[in-house]
């Protein structure tokens, strides 16, 4: 099926936006705008450990959400990631429709455009490219960019500095709990914890006052590590009001997701954001998901739970949790 993308739409040069992509007027960045003097944490690795596991323990529970920074990822691996992203996306439109995906029939790897179901539904000004990063017994070579002929290799060294970072916050978040430091990651699979790479793509829009990226959501992983390019977008909602992230160059924009919320039984928050676009440039992030293997139980944890604290989830597989939020079921 022919699917239009938001990419080639934005080249068309419109004057005027498609009814599809105008929100309603309460989820209008213009009648919702961000509040004034208000930053989000950041957090430096290179601090003291004690320090670190109570900065992010704190802002994992007051927020959800923090910026990451002397993480030891070189600037350099973080630009060429950029850039290969960037390359995929200047390939002839051709190209890229050989790598298109299909979420209907379950083929959710590969080049995407979300598309509307009926009249009424919004959707979101973006184009992305979703494939899994780790284990390699879950990677997919086929459906990764060929070209630039670099892809590969650069999302490979990106996903072996991801697993060095995501052990790292684990480590912080099982020990802000009280926890034995590899809880958390055994929790999620061990070995087998799964990356998934998506990036986002939001071409200029000319109503960007009226538009939305990405709409507000909670990301279902248990972790998502993510970095912008340059064009500011992201917003973060705090004590009811959205909050713009200011980006600092190579900080790892780090959200709690849902499977942490689960498993800390609520104590860490699970980040509503959303992200704005812009009119005249175009604005790209690479987030990684940082999820257990389908088939894993997720629940809250035991020791954390007793008469005065009972548990605040249910207990449910990965896949069920899934299964559930796609349709917008109860959990
Ligand atoms: C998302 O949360 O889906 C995208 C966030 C971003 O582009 O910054
Ligand atoms: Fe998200």
């Amino acid at each position: 099926m022919e699917v239009q993308r938001v990419q080639s739409l934005s080249l068309g040069e419109l004057k005027e936006l498609p009814i599809q992509f105008i929100r309603p007027a309460h989820e209008r960045p213009e009648n919702s705008k961000a509040v004034e003097g208000v930053t989000v944490p950041v957090i430096s690795l290179s601090q003291p450990h004690h320090v670190v596991v109570d900065e992010v323990s704190k802002a994992s529970a007051e927020w959800g959400f923090f910026l990451l920074t002397h993480h030891g990822i070189q600037s350099s691996l973080i630009q060429r990631l950029k850039e290969v992203g960037h390359e995929f996306f200047a390939l002839p439109q051709e190209e890229k429709e050989s790598y298109a995906n299909d979420p209907s029939t379950g083929k959710f790897e590969g080049y995407g455009t979300k598309m509307t179901k009926n009249h009424e539904e919004k959707v979101e000004w973006i184009d992305y490219f979703f494939h899994v990063t780790y284990p390699p017994s879950k990677v997919n070579h086929h459906i990764w960019p060929k070209n630039p002929q670099t892809y590969r290799e650069v999302n490979e060294e990106y996903s072996n500095e991801i697993l060095r970072v995501t052990d790292k916050v684990l480590e912080m978040l099982s020990e802000g709990l009280g926890l034995e430091k590899k809880v958390l990651r055994s929790n999620l699979g061990g070995e087998e914890i799964e990356q998934e790479m998506k990036i986002n793509m939001y071409p200029p829009c000319p109503q960007p006052e009226v538009a939305l990226g990405v709409e507000p959501h909670t990301d279902m992983s248990a972790l998502t590590i993510l970095v912008p390019n340059d064009v500011p977008g992201l917003q973060v909602w705090k004590d009811n009001n959205w909050v713009a992230v200011d980006s600092i160059p190579d900080a790892l924009f780090v959200h709690i997701g849902d499977q942490i919320e689960v498993l800390s039984n609520g104590k860490y928050k699970s980040v509503l954001h959303r992200s704005l676009v812009n009119k005249e440039r175009t604005r790209m992030s690479w987030a990684v998901f940082i999820v257990p293997p389908h088939e894993t139980v997720i629940g809250p944890r035991p020791e954390l739970l007793d008469h005065q604290n009972p548990p605040k989830y249910s207990t449910k597989t990965y896949a069920e949790y899934r299964h559930r939020k796609f349709n917008k079921l109860p959990q």
